[in-house]
């Protein structure tokens, strides 16, 4: 059997033995390649041989690239081709041999070299490459019905720009096991069946920053062999996590925790080994753990082990324990892992620590709201407190269940999982029509970009060059349609920068009679503006001659709002420091929100002052000057970029006075005093470390003022205070009423002793121990408990249900003796069993259990429920 270490060897020596000179992987961190963060590609490293740009020290090079990918992370685990790390064996030709070459010399290594059975081979190539087909088909040998055509065979370019082209996969078929079963399951499938091993991209074209696919100054190779697949398939394992690769990690890791079988165990084993290496690595390779950028998605798969480990049961230090068996496995052919050992496993342990920390902060806040919960007698935490303890503190909701339990205080999983798939849900929206605007580019649109005017103007004539409809290209658009359209120059901004897209009206020209409304602008990924609106009056069509008007009161607004996110962002870094950076943003027209790194809450003080640094800065009425210039020129002249944007090699900055100076592409006032006034409305975590400012600037901000004056006038009114006396009179209130709720417990208590009295009059007795059963209508949990207690001192031995209604809901109580706890009767029991009659669901302890229901119609059902269920147990 092929061991790791000798396969990665064989496919170098064989490429060696084919001319190519061996490099040494790359740094995961890209080199002078803004549009990267990380490197997740074998010929990421390349790209400037590729392009010409840079001589290659040999026409033919052959490498084992680390690669980290962190687009797909949720599958992670779940599939055998999804990994954060991986190794990515690759052959690579600039300007020197081609397809036939590359497509042979892939056969020859792995039905030669490797022995695979040429019978399980399949290959895909993209629709129209015939040349492709002709190799397969004469030179290979591959029967015709097994050489796939997709039309999704276009590799690249890794980032937004670079090198790409057509592309040929070779697929293994593992066999009909491994089949999902589909009629039409074929390589392409989504299944684990058809393995694509190797992808061969034939690298012709360059796609530069306008989107356009430019012909190379030489056709080029580059191939891409992913090495924990290839080991699987030669080790005919089941994944890549049952090849020694892993098994050392996971061996270990189960160890620590004690395997369990069953569940998510396995899934979330294999997520931690996958996470731990990538942790690993890049470290390794100098990536901190950080708020932004590459640090950041260090610090999210660092933190996402770490979560896991506590559903697992490990103990914290557990992660760094783990980086051992990474750097056994690989620090052989990686030496910057042994260098650096002890380093990686200090900053994971203290990232560990400090995650730790994260988790006590949680516990806190959970504390504070299940004590909550118990005063005013509830037993159910809501979903909407578990999601938020999961996304806001990393909790997982595992541990909220539990220690809620050890309170007797169940949650609402329900409502966390449907918080949680509506966060996915969102996450998935977003994807897609990031997907259908992808999908725009295949269109073939005769066009690839669409000049952008809005800097200078607000209103342009402008040629209709295509009309989509549901993402069909039409011909024609009538009133009523909802249609998305390409001009050939547009003043519309489309979304991005998180600035929003413009909205604004489209009119014939010379009389025609056209209308379209449009009421969101979307900027593609390739720069194409798509303007989505609806016909209103007339026909359009490609060819029209149009003038499109931005809605400019509107754009106004925004432009206000987008300077004030600059002048927020170095008011941040004056008074909190310089670590504020921007973690993304939102622009509208009514407000904007601003991500920012930072470690804790802001005080009053803090956000006052930031408020009258913004409002000081905006009075000084600095004029916002852009220029454009070369990246990094740019980046020379302190010139703040955000890293999760893509810039291209020439930028727009942004200078507002000697207070700013920022790269962006939006749209911006002509000088600090037109954003007229700023004031923050809220300030909240979002995540670990990152803090979010809802702030509004410009008429929204005067509206903001004038409303909070007008609900102080109110109060002042209805107070019969002045302003200044808002306050005290509030304090007055507050203690008064703090005053009356005591006096109201203590004749609550008073009414449930005396109700209790009654209720133990009607008490049916067993011998010695004494039974009841009663409704206490309008009693609420708390004082229910209550008479349960003063019950419980009476009878000494016995079972107490009580069941109420309050405000149309149910409540059920159990008390159960300790005497009869021995012989049985379980109040958590009970509570569950008789709970479901009333629409409800509770649980508890053996001596005591409450419950909560929607349907307060069957309480004495649940009584008699009850009844039958301890005259069972009690006749046993
Ligand atoms: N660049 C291609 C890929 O990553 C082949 O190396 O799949």
């Amino acid at each position: 059997m092929w061991k790791s270490n000798d396969l990665r060897e064989s496919f170098l020596e064989f490429f060696e033995s084919r001319k190519h000179l061996r490099m040494p992987s790359f740094s995961l961190i890209p080199v002078n390649d803004p549009t990267l963060l990380l490197i997740g590609a074998g010929m990421a490293p390349l790209k400037p041989f590729f392009k010409g740009e840079e001589e290659p020290p040999s026409r033919r090079i052959t490498t084992c690239q680390k690669c980290v990918r962190a687009d797909d992370i949720e599958r992670v685990g779940r599939t055998s081709r999804h990994h954060t790390f991986f190794e990515m064996l690759g052959n690579f030709s600039f300007g020197d041999y081609y397809k036939e070459e590359a497509i042979t010399w892939s056969w020859e290594y792995m039905i030669e070299k490797l022995k695979l059975n040429p019978a399980r081979m399949w290959v895909t190539i993209h629709t129209d490459d015939e040349e492709a087909f002709k190799i397969w088909k004469n030179m290979v040998g591959v029967p015709p019905d097994r050489i796939i055509r997709l039309e999704d065979n276009f590799w690249g370019p890794i980032g937004l720009t670079g090198p790409c082209g057509p592309c040929s996969e070779l697929c293994y078929d593992r066999g009909e096991e491994w089949s999902c079963g589909r009629d039409d399951c074929k390589p392409g499938c989504d299944c684990d069946r058809y393995v694509e091993v190797w992808n061969l991209v034939f690298t012709g074209l360059n796609k530069n920053e306008s989107g356009e696919y430019l012909p190379l100054p030489d056709k080029c190779i580059d191939t891409g062999l992913g090495f924990e697949r290839l080991v699987m398939l030669m080790q005919d394992k089941k994944s890549p996590f049952e090849t020694e690769l892993f098994t050392p990690i996971i061996n270990l890791l189960e160890e620590m925790c004690g395997k369990k079988p069953g569940g998510n165990f396995d899934i979330s084993v294999k997520i931690v080994a996958d996470h731990i290496r990538a942790i690993a690595f890049m470290l390794a390779d100098g990536i901190g753990p950080s708020n932004e950028g590459r640090g950041y998605v260090l610090r999210r798969i660092l933190r996402r082990a770490a979560r896991l480990g506590k559903v697992l049961g490990t103990q914290t230090g557990y992660l760094s324990a783990l980086v051992d068996p990474v750097v056994e496995t690989m620090g052989g052919i990686y030496p910057e892992l042994r260098e650096r050992k002890d380093y990686i496993k200090t900053i994971v342990r203290q990232e560990e620590n400090n995650f730790e920390k994260t988790l006590e902060q949680g516990s806190l806040f959970l504390a504070e709201k299940l004590d909550l919960l118990l005063k005013k007698g509830e037993t159910i935490l809501s979903g909407e407190e578990v999601f938020r303890l999961y996304d806001t503190c990393g909790f997982p909701w595992e541990l909220t269940r539990e220690m809620a339990a050890e309170r007797g205080i169940s949650i609402d999983l329900e409502g966390f999982n449907r918080l949680l798939e509506e966060q996915k849900e969102r996450a998935r929206a977003d994807q897609e029509s990031k997907l259908i605007l992808k999908s725009c580019v295949s269109l073939n649109l005769k066009f690839a970009s669409t000049e952008f005017v809005g800097h200078e103007r607000m209103s342009v004539e402008a040629e209709v060059l295509e009309i989509l409809m549901d993402g069909n290209m039409i011909s024609e658009a009538q009133e009523g349609d909802i249609i998305d359209i390409f001009l050939d120059r547009t003043p519309f901004y489309g979304e991005s920068g998180g600035q929003v897209g413009d909205t604004g009206i489209m009119e014939g020209l010379n009389g025609n009679p056209l209308r379209v409304e449009i009421t969101d602008t979307i900027k593609t990924l390739d720069g194409l503006y798509i303007h989505r609106g609806k016909v209103i009056s007339g026909k359009i069509m490609p060819g029209n001659k149009v003038m499109a008007r931005v809605n400019e009161a509107r754009r106004k607004e925004i432009m206000r709002h987008h300077s004030a996110t600059h002048l927020l962002q170095a008011a941040l870094r004056e008074i909190l420091g310089k670590h504020v950076s921007q973690a993304g943003s939102l622009v509208s027209h009514d407000y904007f929100r601003f991500d920012f790194s930072h470690y804790q809450a802001l005080s009053a003080d803090e956000i006052t002052r930031i408020e009258r640094m913004v409002n000081s800065m905006i009075q000084e009425n600095q004029p916002i000057i852009i220029t454009e210039m070369n990246y990094d020129d740019a980046l020379k002249k302190g010139a703040l970029a955000f890293f999760g944007d893509k810039y291209s090699q020439t930028v727009r900055v942004v200078e507002m006075g000697a207070y700013s100076r920022e790269l962006c592409g939006g749209t911006h006032a002509a000088s600090t005093g037109e954003i007229g006034c700023f004031k923050i409305i809220s300030e909240n975590a979002i995540a670990a470390g990152i803090r979010r400012i809802e702030a509004v600037a410009g008429m929204s901000a005067i509206e903001y003022f004038l409303k909070s004056v007008q609900i102080l006038k109110n109060l002042s009114q209805d107070l019969k205070v002045n302003f200044e006396e808002i306050p005290s009179s509030i304090e007055r209130l507050k203690a008064h009423l703090k005053e009356s709720e005591k006096e109201m417990d203590a004749l609550r208590k008073e009414i449930s002793i005396l109700r209790a009295y009654d209720i133990l009059s009607s008490a049916r007795e067993v011998g010695e121990a004494k039974f009841i059963l009663a409704e206490v209508p309008g009693a609420t949990q708390q004082i229910m408990r209550e008479m349960g207690d003063r019950l419980k001192e009476k009878i000494k031995s016995g079972v107490i249900i009580l069941a109420s209604e309050v405000d149309g809901k149910a409540s059920l109580l159990a008390m159960v003796t300790p005497d009869l706890i021995e012989k049985g009767l379980n109040a958590g029991k009970i509570i569950s069993q008789i709970s479901p009659l009333v629409d409800g669901k509770g649980g508890g302890r053996a001596d005591m259990a409450q419950a909560g229901g929607k349907n307060p119609a069957r309480l004495k059902d649940a009584l008699k429920k009850a009844e039958e269920i301890i005259g069972g147990s009690f006749s046993q």
